[in-house]
């Protein structure tokens, strides 16, 4: 499927995933028994791993996305973020739980928490696929977490470099040699 020459590193395998969204999913319906349970998928990254997960969780719940901008096409976190598309439903008296990609600076999330939390959710909990604590700047505490990575820039797995390599069913980096220049 991909050409392998943009490969650098394969950091996290298909079924290293699978494992652990067993478990991540375990623990939810474990946690969530009797509540109103709401997935918010950060749009766009989280998209794969929430549907994976969601399928692991086996309690009723609900699905709702929102979207927020961040990088755009670069790799470094600019700090200013805003919505770009809100929730469809409320969240009030309801258990939400966030579901990113991926935690690097923590901005993103710091932003999204804050928005939530004036929504008056019963409980307001984060589930991120992959964190990076070496460029963390705003602190955010993470209830569920697939993996740490270290700080490299990463794609597959809903991640994407200039919207391309969501579709790869594991979390890679990119050849410098090609993409030289472009990453941070
Ligand atoms: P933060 O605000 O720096 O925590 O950025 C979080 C967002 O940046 C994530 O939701 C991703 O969309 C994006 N991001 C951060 N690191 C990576 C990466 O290694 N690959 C792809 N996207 C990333
Ligand atoms: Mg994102």
């Amino acid at each position: 499927m991909l050409n392998n020459i943009e490969i650098d590193e394969i950091l996290i395998t298909e079924k290293q995933i699978k494992e652990k969204i067993a478990e991540l999913g375990k623990k939810i319906t474990q946690d969530y028994q009797g509540k109103n349970l709401v997935f918010v998928g950060v749009l766009r990254g989280a998209v794969i791993f929430m549907a994976d997960l969601a399928r692991a969780v086996s309690i009723p719940m609900i699905f709702d996305f929102i979207a927020i901008s961040s990088y755009g096409a670069a790799t470094e976190s600019s700090g200013v973020v805003r919505i770009l598309k809100d929730l469809d439903e409320t969240i009030e008296g309801k258990d939400v739980l966030i579901i990113e990609d991926i935690i690097d600076t923590g901005l993103t999330l710091d932003y999204l928490v804050r928005i939530l939390k004036s929504r008056k959710p019963t409980s307001l909990k984060v589930c991120a696929f992959l964190n990076k604590n070496s460029r963390r700047k705003a602190k955010v505490k993470v209830d569920y977490l697939g993996f740490d990575i270290p700080n490299k820039f990463v794609v597959g797995y809903g991640l994407d470099y200039a919207g391309k390599f969501r579709n790869i069913p594991y979390v890679f980096t990119l050849n410098p040699e090609i993409y030289q220049g472009e990453l941070k």
